[in-house]
């Protein structure tokens, strides 16, 4: 069986084919998984809807070809399309589900809607570096995402924690901006810290700069962004030298995000009592937060399973979709091309 599915939910245009090779051991594989950024958002620093949706309309159907090219494949091989319905931006996931419920219409074939959020969990599940077990939870970090779930099966989620404003990946892209970084500022950040950590004439101790580490205690699984990032304006505007140490700003701001990402998802680990942990989303990309959970896991556990998607399935893209389609083609949760709704606010 093969699945085709497409993502335009924000700025990149995504088309990914998979092949089911094992249902019975749930065993897929990504043939392509292709992605058509947008890099003219670069000069606003953030995403401008009008454009991503005019780029978009160009970029679908290209995309999908190429993403068939790579397969090998026509589309009449595709056995069920999938398309992201929601949440995101109106004018840019209209041009992915217009496009995959035509495919659909004219192939005569059955129609998966999947949720965003929901496939940027998925991406654990393209081939896992260790087995997946439930109940888990789920750490979702993306440009409007900060969520930890409790999935106690395929499809069956709960909400602990939320952002009670910016998301992380917002977080990173407006902190990036400050310090004069381009967007997306994620990658930036990362980089510059990077840098920091690399200065073989500077250790961590020299961090002169203090950001606070919002909601840390709270005592929930809550985050808040937008504090932090107005403390790094006002340490920014008190510091007539800010351009010189871009560097060091990076590195303390990346930490205080990592610092709360961390302590609260292996705080919701002990207490939901999991078998596994997981990341998800384009934050997720983040090395060094990567690297903070594998050490911070092996300390505080004797034995859980931890997954981080590879870094291709960590940003939008639509092999992540294809993989969620799957799981609810098992459940036989899928319509035709007449029923399936764009949903701009679906929740998990
Ligand atoms: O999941 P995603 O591609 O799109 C949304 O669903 O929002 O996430 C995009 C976000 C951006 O805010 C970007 O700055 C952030 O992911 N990001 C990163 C890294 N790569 C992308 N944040 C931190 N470190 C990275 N390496
Ligand atoms: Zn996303």
């Amino acid at each position: 069986m093969y699945i085709l599915a497409v993502e335009s939910s924000c700025d990149d245009t995504s088309a990914s084919v998979i092949k089911v090779i094992d249902k019975k051991i749930d065993k897929l594989k990504v043939l392509s998984n292709v992605i058509a950024p947008q890099p003219i958002h670069k000069q606003f620093g953030g995403v401008v809807p009008e454009i991503a949706a005019r780029k978009h309309a160009v970029n679908v159907i290209p995309t999908i070809e190429s993403a068939l090219k790579k397969a090998n494949l026509a589309l009449g091989d595709v056995d069920v399309f999938a398309v992201t319905i929601g949440p995101g931006l109106v004018t840019s996931l209209i041009s992915g589900i217009e496009t995959v419920k035509t495919l659909a219409y004219t192939y005569n074939k059955p129609i998966i809607g999947v949720n965003h959020i929901e496939g940027h969990i998925y991406a654990n599940f393209i081939d896992p570096k260790e087995e997946i077990v439930f109940p888990s939870v789920i750490l979702t970090v993306s440009g409007g995402h900060t969520t930890l779930v409790l999935m106690k099966k395929h499809g069956k989620y709960e909400i602990i924690g939320n952002t009670r404003d910016d998301a992380a990946g917002e977080a990173y892209d407006k902190g990036a901006k400050m310090l004069g970084l381009s967007y997306p500022g994620g990658p930036e950040i990362s980089k510059y810290a990077e840098k920091f950590e690399n200065n073989p004439n500077v250790s961590e101790k020299d961090v002169k700069i203090n950001l606070p580490r919002p909601m840390l205690g709270s005592g929930d699984y809550d985050f808040s962004f937008s504090g932090l990032k107005t403390a790094l304006l006002y340490s920014l505007r008190k510091d007539k030298n800010w351009k010189n140490r871009v560097p060091e700003y990076a590195f303390e701001y990346q930490q205080a995000i990592n610092d709360v990402l961390v302590k609260k998802t292996i705080k919701a680990a002990k207490e939901y009592k999991v078998k596994g942990i997981m990341l998800s989303g384009g934050v997720s990309a983040n090395s060094a937060l990567r690297e903070q959970f594998r050490v911070k896991i092996s300390k505080e556990f004797d034995k859980i399973s931890f997954n981080v998607p590879e870094l291709q399935f960590t940003t939008d893209n639509a092999g992540m979709i294809a993989t969620t389609a799957y799981y609810k083609i098992k459940k036989r949760k899928f319509t035709n091309w007449k029923k399936l709704k764009l949903n701009v606010k679906i929740k998990l």
